[in-house]
């Protein structure tokens, strides 16, 4: 490991030793805006005879930062969902002769894909190793919520516990109740089939696409279910998301950020769910209009919420945080060891293969990618077909 020389147009808050340098002969300089977790992304960039600037420091760097960072010379980048890759940013890693760009994230809504492909820079995404990790979150949060954990937590650390009362903490049984999932991909299929599974909830989804996977699995369930002289169990699509709303027992949120979704929970959708239901959110915070949600909860106490996201991170609206029928955590969907490092692997092998002029992966499985002998493709290139990047073959 080597200091980095200061980039030219020294920045007064510049700080050498915020920055880790690996291989600093190495003829391609690839920035990583965050320490990562793990060393095999790292090893990944090396091996590619990446020279790699890891920012060390606690705090994001500003949009300013980030494009002293990029420096006049550099060939791809490692960026965070906390950060605005937009113009400025895509221009500047251009100017600079770089290639790539890769989301330390599943979700790229921070990133502005005209300006990238104006600027012919490829955009990765870390797909596929977040699925069951955020699915789980989900399910804590639906639980944590539904059975008052994080108010019992709080009841016994203050002293308050007296012993046992009939009264003490009522929460809601879900099994054999519904549950309703806006957004039925990847994430949102693996948390309908837990809440199924072990739950034996009914399922109604509401997406703009049909999954007939996930409707076949539930009707294979049910049969199961019947054949051990259960009830089944079943699964709709709904016509509207206010059918969805005015019928599930709880609605959890699995959809992307885009202008059509923000806000695709507001007021008069929350006025459309059920006194007592639950609305559980993993994905994005601004698909909920959280001062709304707020005002919602505050109104109605049987109401819940559980919340891993929210509109404007790593802030609540003013109120949020003192109501108790609302469980909040800090955006830790994807907060495993395995999936962490897991993306951290996929980010460097977007970054590795585009450098390494490596064909797109055609495949949404990325397992390939985190054993040993990985495929010679870059894994998960969004605007692969809009560059004309081919794929393999
Ligand atoms: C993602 O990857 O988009 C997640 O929000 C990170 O937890």
């Amino acid at each position: 490991m080597h200091l980095p020389r200061a980039p030219r147009g020294l920045d007064l808050d510049w700080r050498l030793e915020d920055w880790a340098v690996y291989n600093s002969s190495g003829p391609r300089r690839v920035v990583v805006t965050r320490q990562l977790p793990g060393r095999r992304w790292l090893e990944v960039l090396l091996q590619a005879d990446c020279k790699v600037e890891v920012c060390r420091r606690d705090e994001a760097l500003t949009g300013h930062e980030l494009i002293t960072a990029v420096g006049s010379r550099c060939d791809g980048c490692i960026g965070q969902l906390t950060e605005a890759w937009g113009e400025p940013l895509f221009a500047a890693l251009e100017a600079a002769g770089a290639r790539v760009f890769s989301n330390y994230a599943v979700g790229y809504d921070n990133a502005d894909l005209e300006s990238a492909n104006r600027h012919g820079i490829a955009v990765g995404n870390t797909p596929g190793v977040l699925t069951e990790t955020t699915a789980e979150m989900a399910v804590s949060l639906t639980f944590a919520a539904a059975r008052r954990i994080a108010e019992g937590d709080r009841y016994m650390r203050e002293g308050r516990f007296r012993g046992w009362r009939p009264d003490l903490l009522l929460g809601e049984l879900l099994w054999r109740k519904t549950v309703g999932v806006v957004g039925a991909g990847r994430v949102g299929a693996a948390y309908a089939r837990m809440m199924v599974e072990g739950h034996k909830m009914d399922l109604l989804y509401y997406d703009l696409a049909r999954n007939e996977a996930l409707e076949e699995y539930v009707a294979d369930y049910g049969r199961f279910l019947e054949s051990a002289g259960e009830p089944p169990v079943s699964c709709r699509r709904a016509a509207s998301l206010e059918e969805l709303l005015r019928e599930a027992d709880v609605v959890s949120i699995h959809a992307c950020l885009d202008d059509s979704t923000r806000h695709t929970i507001d007021a008069a959708r929350l006025g459309q769910m059920k006194p007592s239901a639950l609305l559980v959110n993993t994905s994005r915070g601004p698909l909920i209009d959280e001062e709304a949600l707020v005002a919602h909860c505050r109104a109605n106490p049987g109401f819940r919420a559980g919340l891993d996201v929210f509109e404007d991170e790593p802030s609540m609206k003013p109120g949020l945080g003192e109501l108790d029928n609302v469980v909040i955590v800090p955006h830790l969907g994807s907060a495993t060891t395995w999936t962490r490092e897991s993306m951290a692997l996929l980010a460097a092998y977007n970054v590795a293969g585009m450098l390494l002029g490596y064909p797109a992966w055609p495949y949404m499985d990325m397992l390939p990618f985190l054993e040993g002998g990985p495929p010679h493709a870059t894994p998960s290139i969004v605007n692969a077909k809009q560059l004309g990047i081919p794929t393999m073959a």
